[in-house]
């Protein structure tokens, strides 16, 4: 097939690479020409695991290409898939005023036969309205459908290459076997393709992101519940997990959710459900929960030092808003830095990944540090944001050594609080007692 992948980004990229490794002709457009050049340099401009391989084998085998020349790559093409960023807006609605841009510039060379497919993530009736739109301009009836994509970044590839299911909303039963011909090497371990309407299907991704960003705003309320009331989060986590009607997924307790789905999704659902005159009380308490938890470490550290932060120096590791991404969209390691930097602390930050999008942020403001142990020369304190696989097993005498003062505020719960007691670390944790 020939296809084209509007949209460069995270979930484009990925979705491109993957649909030129199972043998078809793809085409990356972006608006972003930088991007677009460094694609074409076979550099990678997002870090995700196994990404830039897969990228560079594609491309030499001419299966995969980078272009911001909309029209030729939208031309020949069977499938247009968009995958266009949709920010939230300041009203809490997704923006899709970049979405309209591409489907305005693609209606008038689009083929007859051509399938306009949303991968972005888009209000319930969005399929609908493009089609429309469609017809305004071209005055046929042409196929719209949707395909929202439930990747994780992080594990992006795996997760596309072997999905839990396909979920395809479709008007015309000859779109959704086009569709099912297109994804059946991704299905070979009998995983479902489901074909529904594309309102349903919009609103299976709303659905999905809605669910597992409550289940951790609840595990985090019962979390600060335990650490007002003597209990251990983790313990009660292993209570209630067994439980094959619970499981263990998404209820691990932490410094709230970020990224660039969870908040805005969470924020368009509340949007939309308003739209229809509908009280969206759960995903309102999920969202005020999240945000008052993104300042959680604000509370302790500040509570720690009197309020009074001035000339302290901070660590801070891990920046992203979750391990093996370069991502910080939303990451709640934002949050504390705005703080510390306004309460006048000295921050020194560690991530893997994500220096370079943070330094681009805050620029000289904070101390970047290569490995995670410069970041303790002198720190009065330890903040750990994102749970890395590098700080899950540190030196801990080390860590001791370098610090002027061995506080550790573990925003990911990643230490046993009686060896970090017994190492003689001030040691506070997300719903456990703290100890030293
Ligand atoms: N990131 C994820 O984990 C994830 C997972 C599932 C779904 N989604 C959804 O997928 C969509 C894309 O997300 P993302 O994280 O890849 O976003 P992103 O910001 O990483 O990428 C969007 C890309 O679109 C490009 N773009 C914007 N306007 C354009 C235009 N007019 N023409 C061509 N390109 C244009 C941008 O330059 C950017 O490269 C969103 O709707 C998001 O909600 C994201």
């Amino acid at each position: 097939m020939k296809i084209a992948v509007i949209g460069t980004g995270y979930v484009g990229l990925v979705t491109g690479t993957c649909f030129a490794d199972s043998g078809n002709d793809v085409t990356c457009v972006d608006i972003d020409q930088a991007k677009i050049e460094r694609l074409n340099r076979g550099e990678i401009p997002i870090y995700e695991p196994g990404l830039e391989e897969m990228v560079r084998e594609n491309q030499a085998a001419e299966r995969l290409h980078f272009t911001t020349d909309l029209v030729a790559a939208v031309a020949p093409a069977s499938m247009i898939y968009l995958a266009i960023g949709t920010p939230q807006s300041d009203d809490g609605a997704a923006n899709l005023s970049a979405l309209w841009v591409v489907v305005d510039s693609i209606a008038p060379h689009l083929r007859q036969d051509a399938v306009v497919v949303t991968k972005s993530t888009v209000p319930v009736g969005t399929c609908s309205k493009i089609f429309a739109r469609l017809k305004e301009h071209t005055g046929r009836d042409c196929d719209v459908a949707s395909n929202p994509e439930f990747l994780k970044e992080g594990s992006a590839i795996e997760d596309f290459m072997r999905p839990d299911r396909v979920v395809v909303g479709v008007r015309r039963e000859e779109v959704g076997d086009a569709l099912h011909e297109l994804y059946k090497p991704f299905l070979r371990t009998e995983k479902p393709f489901l074909i529904m309407s594309p309102e349903s299907a919009e609103m299976t991704k709303y659905v999905a992101n809605a669910l597992l960003s409550t289940k951790i705003s609840f595990i985090n309320e019962m979390a600060n519940l335990c650490e007002r009331m003597g209990g251990d989060i983790n313990d009660v986590r292993r209570g209630i997990g067994h439980d094959s009607r619970i499981g263990f997924a998404f209820l691990f307790p932490g410094v709230g959710y970020g990224g660039s789905c969870f908040p805005k999704d969470v924020r368009a659902l509340v949007k939309m459900a308003e739209e229809y005159d509908v009280e969206p009380r759960i995903m309102l308490a999920v969202d005020e929960v999240n945000e008052k938890q993104k300042r959680v470490m604000i509370e302790k550290i500040g509570a720690q030092f009197s309020r009074n932060l001035r000339g302290k120096t901070v660590a801070v590791w891990g920046l992203a808003f979750k391990p093996r991404t370069d991502d910080i969209r939303e990451a709640p390691a934002l949050v504390l830095i705005d703080w510390l930097l306004t309460a006048g602390a000295k921050i020194q930050v560690h991530d893997p990944e994500a220096m370079e999008n943070v330094r681009a942020l805050y620029g000289e403001k904070i101390t970047y540090c290569a490995k995670p142990m410069e970041a303790l020369n002198g720190a009065d304190a330890l903040a750990i944001m994102t749970e890395w696989g590098d700080y899950q097993r540190p030196e801990f005498k080390e860590m001791f050594q370098r610090m002027r003062s061995p506080v550790i505020f573990d925003g990911r719960n990643l230490y046993e609080p009686w060896t970090m007691e017994r190492l003689g670390f001030k040691y506070h944790s997300i719903g456990r007692p703290a100890v030293g």
